[in-house]
């Protein structure tokens, strides 16, 4: 009896490490699994953006899929990375947004040293990119 209980705790004591490794799933940079290679997806735009507003520096904009339509299909992730003038290497914040059950998720993390950790998220996003809903909250128009 008391084997079965500490066989069920180990069990459920795996799948629950099982679950923290799913969640914390980054890649070594520290950005999202799903934003891997990004920087190797379609670019929205055609040259480095250098507005300055929410995000400021030299700005690139790629997505992991192309609208369809008026809108983004599931899954799509939109990754802008935002240089500062002048750095090579990593850029030093990268801005993401990510489409899930027709929802945008959005997060921004910025890098220190060589790993990435969250600057900003959420409400804060959804307040100024509301002015681009008529093209799915996206504002950089591909080209
Ligand atoms: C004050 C307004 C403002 C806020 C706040 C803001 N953004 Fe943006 N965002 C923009 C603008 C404007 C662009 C278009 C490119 C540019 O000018 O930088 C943009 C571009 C983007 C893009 C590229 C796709 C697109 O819409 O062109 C992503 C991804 C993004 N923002 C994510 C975020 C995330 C994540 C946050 C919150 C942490 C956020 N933004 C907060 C204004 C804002």
């Amino acid at each position: 009896m008391h084997s079965r209980l500490a066989v069920l705790v180990l069990v459920l004591g795996l799948a629950g490490g099982v679950a923290l490794v799913a969640a914390a799933q980054n890649s070594a940079s520290g950005l999202p699994a799903y934003t891997n290679g990004y920087a190797k997806w379609p670019k929205l735009n055609r040259k480095p953006v250098t507005t300055p507003g929410a995000h400021n520096g030299i700005k690139n904009v790629f997505q992991s899929k192309k609208k369809a339509g008026k809108a983004y299909p599931n899954g799509t992730v939109i990754v802008k990375s935002i240089a500062e003038p002048g750095a090579a290497g990593l850029p030093k914040q990268v801005a993401v947004m990510r489409k899930v059950a027709g929802k945008w998720q959005w997060v921004e993390y910025e890098r220190s040293g060589a790993t990435y950790g969250v600057l900003a998220q959420g409400g804060l996003c959804t307040s100024c990119h509301i002015g681009a809903k008529a093209n799915d909250w996206v504002f950089t128009k591909g080209s």
